[in-house]
């Protein structure tokens, strides 16, 4: 019999799940054209995790110098390695222009130039003329981006009457027989309440799953929840396998240096003092692709030339940009490479190593933000009622390998698309149906197993289990040994998780209840991406294979679907990566060797 939990119901247009930068553009977008509109979110908005987010988003305004969205779209294209769908890709990067000047206008305090423009800075793998110069592109706020656009949006959705659901946890999707998803079941942390939102639309918005990792420059709250979900309704997440390391987090906690130090003139050495980065792209150096740039340091520390007392690690230098500089466009990083590594930059090199900090993968989905499935040999086929967008949608713009910028580019710009496609598409206030019998029993049947569970394996046990696999086992390089020893490692964890012990039965701020769903939700995304990382015999991208060092377009230009079953069984299928533009302006750039 199903559990009895009394439960609150809420009818709106449309429900977001998530607070970020993603979900609140969408949100304030929605509420904006006349869709009533919830927003549920486990933090308080300006918490989310884009708050962290520094360098910058990537434009074609040239404000410091020639720049052309179409080269933006080369870079991104080159950038992905070609898995990137090239007709999202055009979108992004031509929607990027009105995009970052009306956030502009909507008052994000972006750091300015001598005469009053947006201020840009160099990013890896961003030139002009079609790989030719260095552009400068990434709009940026010193190095507090993130925080800026956050804090902006949020007095947006308010100024524009979005209701926020804060501190509610989203338990899972309501999935009619149908294949419709229609709405979201959420528990109140604070107050101990369910509550059942109907909507035409969920837009899931709820980031990515850094925390699957041991070391990552994630916040705590990167449970990849949305994804879960997804995966729970029986549809496919993409490109799990595509895990971006970020070349410098700080070592040992993992938090994140931004690639604008590099842009700005920050360089890396070795043990030697040398600047490795030359020999891996002569040209680029070190401001090559983020996938380029965490293998040569990786190879650097294998081969022996690491810094420290372990030699595990490569050091950052900005003690040559002067305080001046470091202080206007770096007070951010300054702080934390004091606080963390103790380091003052302006005298020391800063301790860096790859970090996970990005996932390309997820809840596929077309440029409007709509989520597509397989269906009856359909790969873009609609699931009605579903959008999502941000990190945790795959729409593909970044393929395998995402370019620094394009995330904060790519939550503004798909929020903003999955707002203007509701608002052309949903009557504003028209009745829900009644949902049939048995959806919010599913969801809740397994909220109160796991709130009664009581077996003899603490949460936080079985994640470090998980973390250290990952870590271990689907980092920089991979082989099929690895992988294949992690799949099996997982098995077991797996087995644990069905014995996990929660210690508290409260409904009311039971967060030993919230890190077991969010554990819940990191075991699928992690299996999938093993699995789908053992299943891609080819290096692309962030994906390097060391038993299959080379890119294999002949056999895997396409993108993977993954599916998990009941007994944690990973499935695969594909989609075709779409070599096809939006309009005549541009042309389908050709796969070709990827040189920085
Ligand atoms: O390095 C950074 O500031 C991170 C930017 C990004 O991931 O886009």
């Amino acid at each position: 019999m199903a559990p009895a939990y009394p439960i609150v119901e809420h009818q709106y247009d449309i429900v977001v799940v998530g607070a970020g930068g993603a979900g609140l553009r969408a949100t304030f977008g929605m509420a904006l054209k006349g869709l009533t509109t919830a927003c549920i979110t486990k933090v308080f908005p300006t918490r989310s995790h884009t708050v962290a987010a520094q360098g910058g988003m990537s434009a074609a305004l040239g404000n410091m110098g020639p720049d052309d969205w179409r080269w933006h779209m080369y870079d991104t294209i080159k950038g992905s390695d070609w898995l990137g769908d090239q007709d999202a890709i055009e979108y992004m990067c031509r929607e990027a222009v009105p995009a970052v000047i009306e956030l502009e206008h909507y008052g994000v305090p972006f750091s300015r130039t001598e005469d009053g423009k947006i201020y840009q800075r160099p990013f890896g793998g961003m030139t002009t003329h079609y790989g030719e110069g260095v552009a400068q592109r990434t709009c940026a706020a010193a190095d507090r981006t993130g925080h800026a656009i956050l804090h902006t949006l949020y007095q947006q959705a308010l100024k524009h009457n979005a209701e926020f659901f804060v501190e509610y946890f989203a338990l899972d999707l309501l999935m009619d027989d149908e294949g419709v998803c229609r709405g979201v079941l959420a528990w109140n942390l604070d107050d101990g309440t369910l509550h059942r939102f109907h909507a035409h639309t969920a837009v899931l918005a709820t980031g990515g799953y850094g925390r699957a990792y041991f070391s990552c420059t994630s916040a705590h709250t990167c449970t990849g929840d949305g994804n879960a979900m997804v995966l729970r309704a029986g549809l496919p997440l993409q490109d799990m396998e595509f895990i971006q390391f970020h070349p410098t987090g700080i070592y040992g906690s993992g938090c994140l240096i931004t690639e604008g130090s590099r842009g700005e003139g920050g360089y890396l050495t070795n043990s030697k003092g040398e600047r490795f980065m030359e020999r891996y792209a002569p040209n680029a150096k070190d401001l090559a692709s983020r996938d380029i740039v965490s293998r040569s340091m990786t190879i650097e520390i294998r081969e022996g030339r690491g810094v420290g007392p372990e030699r595990d690690h490569i050091f950052l230098h900005l003690e040559h940009l002067g305080a001046e500089v470091i202080h206007e466009r770096l007070p951010g990083i300054a702080e934390s490479a004091r606080i963390f590594a103790g380091v003052d930059v302006t005298k020391q090199p800063i301790p860096v190593i790859p970090t996970a900090h990005y996932n390309m993968g997820g809840i596929p989905t077309n440029y409007h933000g709509q989520v597509v499935t397989l269906r009856d040999g359909d790969p873009d086929a609609v699931v009605p009622g579903l959008m999502a967008i941000g990190e945790c949608a795959c729409v593909s713009v970044h393929g395998a390998n995402r370019l620094g910028s394009n995330s904060l580019l790519d939550l503004i710009v798909f929020g903003r698309a999955a707002a203007n496609y509701c608002a052309a598409h949903i009557q504003p206030g028209q009745a829900h149906k009644p949902l049939p019998e048995g959806i919010t029993e599913a969801v809740l049947t397994r909220f109160d197993r796991l709130r009664h569970a009581q077996g003899s394996h603490p949460t936080a046990k079985i994640r470090l289990d998980m973390q250290r696999v990952m870590q271990n086992h689907a980092a920089v390089f991979r082989s099929a040994e690895l992988l294949g020893e992690g799949i099996h490692k997982f098995k077991s964890i797996r087995e644990s998780f069905s014995e996990v012990r929660v210690s508290d039965r409260s409904l009311i701020w039971n967060t030993d209840l919230v890190e077991t769903l969010e554990l819940d939700n990191l075991l699928g995304q992690a299996m999938v991406s093993i699995g789908a990382a053992h299943n891609r015999t080819e290096s692309r991208g962030a994906h390097a294979r060391e038993d299959y060092p080379r890119r294999d377009d002949e056999n895997w230009l396409k993108h993977t679907l993954t599916w998990l079953d009941d007994g944690g069984e990973a499935r695969f299928d594909y989609r075709p990566v779409h070599l096809r533009t939006l309009t005549d302006e541009v042309e389908v750039v050709q796969p070709k060797a990827r040189v920085y």
